[in-house]
């Protein structure tokens, strides 16, 4: 089964993506946060940094865009090829309310007549990029995912990557397998699972259930554990590598630093991932443990911050 990296926008940048790629095995492919392109101005320049070949030298990376525009979307897909990429991923997912607000993101499949204009406007344009989709199965109803498959089915996306939540989930309530049972059964597209696999048994429990996709997509469950990929390859759960989890913080706050030309801002970076990898750590029944991941939390002071994870690492890798 091919293993992908999420999107996860404000984490997976090239800085996240070439520092893990450099400890951990087991990625095949990562997507970008998404680029979100507009009529009258360039790429921003975080999103150029980002998907420019040289900060992504060995990795296989599809950039993500997020518009329901066909014209924006067209010129941008235009540019990344230009750059050299051979896919570009189509964001119909996002449940932010600003996003939604405008129809983008997961607000592109409010209204399933706009839905299909603009798959129309992109795929009869001349671009010679393949064009992939991450969708959720719809706004407020799992069951509007009959229609928007309808529409999918319809054109030669590449692959189709799921994540059965509707918009009104955000990121709670399960995930609605019977749905993804629905579309795995009546997709014309190569599909890929995306959404809570944490463990080898979540992995283990898409590949029996929906054996022929393609690949499962996986974004928190990395985070939480770096080695998920690996355990998943090895099919057997190892326990933390904290030396390894320590070089890879090591490293990808430098690179944050290097990349943001703040020590600061990139201990606020760290900040945001630590309540993902923070799982690996027995906080809850370790009270030393726990105040130290507090002071961490609450800290503004890099040298400080430094410091605090130090010690946090020096007591798992003892
Ligand atoms: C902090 C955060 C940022 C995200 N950014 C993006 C994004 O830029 N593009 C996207 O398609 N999905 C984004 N997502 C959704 C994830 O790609 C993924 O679909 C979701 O987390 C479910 O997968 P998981 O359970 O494996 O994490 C984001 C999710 C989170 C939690």
């Amino acid at each position: 089964m091919r293993l992908y990296m999420a999107p996860l926008e404000g984490i997976t940048g090239y800085v996240f993506r070439n520092t893990y790629s450099e400890i951990y095995e087991g990625v095949d492919k990562y997507f970008t946060p998404f680029i979100v392109p507009a009529k009258k101005r360039d790429l921003r320049n975080r999103e150029k940094k980002d998907i420019l070949p040289e900060n992504n030298i060995g990795l296989d990376v599809v950039p993500q865009i997020l518009t329901n525009k066909s014209d924006e979307f067209i010129s941008v897909a235009e540019r990344l090829r230009e750059y050299g990429y051979k896919e570009v991923n189509i964001n119909a997912g996002c449940p932010s309310g600003t996003v939604v607000s405008k129809d983008k993101g997961a607000g592109i499949l409010k209204d399933t007549d706009n839905l299909k204009r603009f798959l129309d406007n992109i795929f009869s344009a001349d671009i010679t990029i393949d064009i992939s989709v991450k969708t959720r199965i719809g706004m407020n109803d799992g069951e509007e995912f009959y229609d928007i498959l309808d529409i999918y089915n319809e054109y030669p996306i590449k692959e189709l990557i799921i994540h059965p939540r509707v918009r009104e989930d955000y990121y709670k309530n399960s995930v609605n397998k019977n749905m993804f049972l629905y579309a795995y059964h009546n997709s014309r597209i190569p599909l890929i699972y995306n959404g809570d696999v944490f463990s080898i048994n979540d992995y283990e429990e898409i590949c029996n259930t929906f054996a022929d996709i393609n690949g499962i997509m996986m974004g928190r469950g990395i985070l939480m554990n770096p080695q998920l990929c690996e355990d998943i390859r090895c099919n057997k759960e190892s326990k933390p590598d904290y030396m390894r989890m320590r070089k890879f913080h090591n490293l990808l706050i430098s690179g944050y630093a290097d990349d943001m030309g703040s020590e600061v801002n990139a201990m606020f970076k760290m900040k945001e991932l630590w309540t993902y990898m923070i799982r690996c750590f027995d906080v809850e029944e370790n009270r030393e443990m726990a105040k130290i991941y507090k002071k961490i939390r609450k800290t503004r002071d890099f040298c400080e911050y430094m410091s605090l994870a130090a010690q946090l690492f020096d007591n798992y890798c003892a």
